[in-house]
């Protein structure tokens, strides 16, 4: 029998499943111990190393519940989540290329944050509930060509003016809820305007980005999702212009597209025609979704 050298670990595995009858799985799976097997390989990993890292992936495991998702914040403060958010969007652009319109609104990582089932509002709505500095978010919901989506379904949620997530510190929904676009496309809703904060560091992937002399903050933004039938799904957000970290989010999620202007008013009437007896922010982003395939 032929012995195994280093060199040829990685063709043996992938030699085994001239059996495998789904097609894609085995294009994944062949690529992904080419290259497993080519990075042990390059930094010639140590077996001291190698159980390091799979004790790290237990405990990243082990985190986990229905509120905790250490393995997505592993993803996402890797770059893979945002990477493959970026590459669906590529070929949803080459699907596009020729049909005429605008390009459709970029796509941003959902995080671990979003809670289903959030409480339906009506808009002008405000949900912020007194926690920080008032923000009135408007716009319009067109598709790529500039039809407006009448009742889509836009879910918002964001942190605290500390930057904490309800779900981070109990089991009641706040800053979140669900909206539908009025018959021309347009959304409005009062809320904060979210500042900077840290993805949670008290896990593995917390020492892990310790140890690799990382931050980590994320940019202030509001969370968006939005749904409309005929059209494809959108998760994105909203940044905040003058927030700190834009240039180095610790889950790489900042596209210049949706990078937005707060101005800053004085007391006074709001563009909805809500009289404000303090400062308040306006937010305004329209959003392009894209017709579905089918
Ligand atoms: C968030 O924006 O809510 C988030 C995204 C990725 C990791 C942690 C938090
Ligand atoms: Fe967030």
């Amino acid at each position: 029998m032929a012995q195994l050298e280093v060199s040829d670990f990685a063709e043996a595995v992938i030699a085994r499943m001239g059996d495998c009858k789904d097609a894609r799985f085995k294009q994944v799976m062949t690529a992904l111990v080419k290259h497993v097997h080519a990075f042990a390989r390059e930094v010639d990993l140590t077996p001291d190393e190698w159980m390091a890292g799979l004790q790290f992936l237990t405990a990243t495991g082990q985190k986990c519940d229905e509120k905790r998702q250490e393995f997505i914040l592993l993803s996402d403060t890797l770059g893979l989540s945002m990477l493959v958010v970026a590459l669906d969007q590529a070929r949803g652009a080459k699907a596009l290329a020729d049909r005429p319109g605008d390009k459709p609104t970029e796509a941003t990582v959902q995080g671990p944050f979003f809670w289903p089932g959030a409480p339906k509002r009506e808009l002008g709505d405000d949900i912020g509930e007194g926690h920080g500095e008032p923000t009135l978010y408007h716009g319009r919901v067109t598709d790529t060509a500039g039809k407006p989506i009448a009742d889509c379904e836009l879910d918002v949620w964001s942190g605290d003016h500390d930057g904490f997530y309800d779900m981070q510190k109990g089991d009641s929904m706040s800053l979140r809820a669900q909206f539908r676009t009025d018959r021309d496309g347009n959304y409005r809703f009062w809320s904060i305007k979210p500042t900077f904060y840290p993805v949670p560091g008290d896990g593995p992937v917390g020492t892990m980005l310790a140890k690799m002399g990382r931050h980590l903050n994320r940019p202030g933004h509001m969370h968006m999702m939005l749904q409309a039938p005929g059209h494809e799904r959108l998760v994105t957000h909203i940044f905040v212009k003058d927030s700190p970290y834009l240039d180095s989010d610790a889950v790489f999620g900042v596209r210049n597209s949706l990078v937005v202007d707060f101005p800053k008013h004085p007391p006074g009437q709001a563009p909805d025609g809500r009289t404000m007896d303090k400062p308040f922010y306006t937010a305004k982003y329209d959003f392009r979704l894209v017709p579905s395939a089918r």
